[in-house]
């Protein structure tokens, strides 16, 4: 794998996402300085740090152009810092963090922080965030701890049971990053003919097989068929199917948040669930900032 493929390349509206996942955790650590708990963020989907941001200025709207700083118009090749640098360099920092890539190299490259933050607690992972959100939480659970999980992966592969886990123990938020228009929305074909292995995916990421009724009408032809059709609102049903199970599994649950790419199509909501109001208070104060919506329903086509 050549290395810019290691280090991850994304387009520019990947600043609106680490900006306000940097905002929101500066928010809760310093909101929790002076608690007596052990802090901790989970990166599950950590990435290698930093990002080379594809050169898609050429053809971007003012929207984002603005993200861009002059500097990074004048460079030929820009970085942006990842999530996990963005935790680290929190004023107050976490006093613990897990950061989890199923990519070797890439979490090989997160082993540089460990110099450069010499001194943190620092567990870097290589595996299925899954499954290592599952090993981890039962140590969660027996520690006095309160914590953020970001969850920010590229397709369908954050299963909604990891969800629930981190719902259940009462003492963690979920920033989730969910790639509706970027990856989920696309597996659930016009035709509604889905692979078996992605109707598998689908089915573990809602959680529930009620994605499907909703994504599509079926109305029986003259001639005794079934006819199947995705239905124009797909994209908003099944937004809100998302965030009502997250706020089952919460308790509460911040207005999504919307980032979308240089032609101005949504490709991923950023999603808060926690479970105290305050929480939600901050994140919706926070994403207010950037776009987003008010209900589902005025979702433009995806
Ligand atoms: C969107 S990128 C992460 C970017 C990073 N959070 C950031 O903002 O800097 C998604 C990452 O998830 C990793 N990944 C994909 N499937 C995974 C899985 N099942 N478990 C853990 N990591 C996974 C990929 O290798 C990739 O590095």
């Amino acid at each position: 794998m050549r290395k810019s493929h290691t280090e991850n390349t994304v387009g520019p509206w990947a600043r609106q996402k680490l900006d306000g996942l940097e905002a929101y955790l500066h928010a809760y650590t310093q909101a929790l300085k002076k608690k007596p708990f052990d802090l901790v963020f989970i990166d599950a989907f950590a990435g290698a740090g930093r990002s080379k941001i594809r050169n898609a200025w050429k053809g971007a709207d003012a929207e984002d152009l603005q993200l861009l700083d002059d500097s990074f118009m004048e460079d030929r090749e820009q970085f942006i810092e990842g999530s996990p640098r963005r935790a680290l360099k929190l004023q107050n920092p976490f006093s613990k963090y897990f950061f989890f890539d199923v990519d070797r190299r890439r979490a090989q490259l997160l082993t540089e922080l460990r110099s450069e933050y010499q001194g943190r607690h620092i567990e870097i992972e290589v595996g299925d965030a899954n499954a290592l959100i599952r090993r981890l939480v039962p140590h969660l659970n027996r520690w006095n701890t309160r914590g953020v999980a970001f969850l920010d992966p590229y397709g369908p592969h954050l299963r909604w049971q990891t969800v629930e886990t981190l719902g259940a123990t009462g003492k963690f938020e979920v920033i989730v990053n969910f790639p509706l228009g970027m990856a989920i929305n696309r597996l659930i074909t016009r035709s509604g003919r889905i692979p078996e292995n992605w109707r598998a995916d689908l089915n573990g990421c809602f959680g529930t097989t009620d994605w499907e009724n909703l994504a599509y009408s079926d109305e029986e032809t003259l001639f005794g068929n079934t006819d199947r059709r995705k239905v124009d609102d797909a994209a908003a049903r099944l937004l809100d199917l998302y965030v009502s199970r997250l706020e089952a599994a919460f308790g509460h649950v911040a207005t999504p948040s919307v980032v979308r790419n240089t032609r101005g199509m949504p490709i991923y909501y950023m999603l808060w669930a926690g479970p105290h109001p305050l929480g939600r208070k901050i994140a919706d104060e926070i994403l207010k900032k950037r776009e987003r919506i008010t209900a589902p329903g005025r979702l433009p086509r995806h």
